[in-house]
């Protein structure tokens, strides 16, 4: 699905790896980009590359700590400014595990204080992107629609680590796991308000998410994940596609729509839609 000649997308984490791919690919749809980013020199720069290719303002840049509201709420200012409307929301900014207690070792564990964890990466990837979930649909829910009758689209970038579990990154996976549940709750929100909400979910690629040399010995066995492979997925969902709530995953050369988890669902399920309705009551929420 291509874009319109000219559309906007905001894009955090826009200055390097798969935020980059996606800012150049689509500048070169015609589209146009705001590229939010922690690092204000990597993304000027890109901006002024893309600026310079094109021959007009194409691209502007904003710096913005994801995991700080005010600061995104400033990089919007920056984007209405430059481009008015907003037709695509990226929350793609993140950052890989750190250890968030130390090892397990019950001979010192008596001598060391207590250690207040280390929650950076899921203050940057699920709270960061929940703030920017949260102005993108408030920035929606201002515009007019769209030819296509839609108001706005909101990509997340999660991970297969969402789905998967894994020992060494705990806390980057209750990260990507919360992405993939808040995406599919908020799509089934917001789908009657002409929002639509979506994720892809790569494994390992090529970026400079993690040293060099962590990608070794998946070079070797030729186990990563092009991310020309991840940019065409999210094109799958941009244009006139009104998919939403899907969970795109990539793993190598393979794509599939990864189903919601499905183990005793139909148990759960007027349970939980009795809830979903109590608690749209008790917060006043209308579905229209
Ligand atoms: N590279 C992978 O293997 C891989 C796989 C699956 C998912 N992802 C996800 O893709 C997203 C992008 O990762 P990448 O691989 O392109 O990494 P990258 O390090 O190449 O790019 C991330 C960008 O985000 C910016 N950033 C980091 N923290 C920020 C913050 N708090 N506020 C604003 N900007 C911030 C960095 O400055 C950088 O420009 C992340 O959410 C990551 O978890 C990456």
């Amino acid at each position: 699905m291509t874009i319109k000649k000219g559309e906007v997308s905001f894009i955090t984490g826009g200055a390097s790896g798969i935020g980059k791919a996606l800012s150049e690919n689509l500048v070169s749809q015609g589209g146009r980009v705001v590229i939010v980013d922690l690092n204000p020199e990597t993304s000027k720069a890109l901006a002024d590359e893309l600026n310079k290719k094109a021959g007009s303002t194409v691209a502007v840049s904003a710096k913005a700590d994801t995991t700080v509201w005010e600061e995104q709420v400033a990089a919007y200012e920056v984007a209405k400014k430059a481009f008015g409307r907003i037709d695509y929301v990226f929350a793609n900014a993140g950052i890989a595990e750190y250890p968030w207690i130390p090892a397990f070792d019950p001979s010192t564990a008596a001598s060391r204080p207590f250690t207040k964890p280390n929650l950076l990466t899921v203050n940057i990837d699920l709270v960061g992107q929940l703030n920017t979930a949260a102005l993108a649909f408030q920035i929606f829910e201002r515009q007019e629609k769209n030819e296509l009758g839609l108001r706005g689209k909101l990509i997340m970038t999660a991970s297969v680590f969402g789905y998967y579990p894994c020992p060494s990154m705990p806390m980057y996976a209750a990260a990507k796991a919360g992405i993939v549940n808040f995406m599919r709750s908020a799509a089934e929100f917001y789908k009657a308000k002409d929002i639509t909400v979506n994720l892809v979910a790569p494994n390992l690629i090529d970026t400079n998410i993690a040293p060099d040399s962590l990608f070794v010995p998946f070079r070797e066995r030729n186990l990563l994940t092009p991310v020309s492979l991840v940019v065409e997925q999210f094109n799958t969902l941009l244009g006139s596609s009104t998919v939403t709530g899907q969970a795109l995953s990539i793993n190598g050369e393979e794509v599939w729509v990864h189903p919601p988890e499905s183990v005793k669902f139909k148990e759960n399920d007027p349970s939980c839609k009795l809830i979903d309705e109590e608690i749209s009551k008790l917060f006043g929420y209308t579905k229209i």
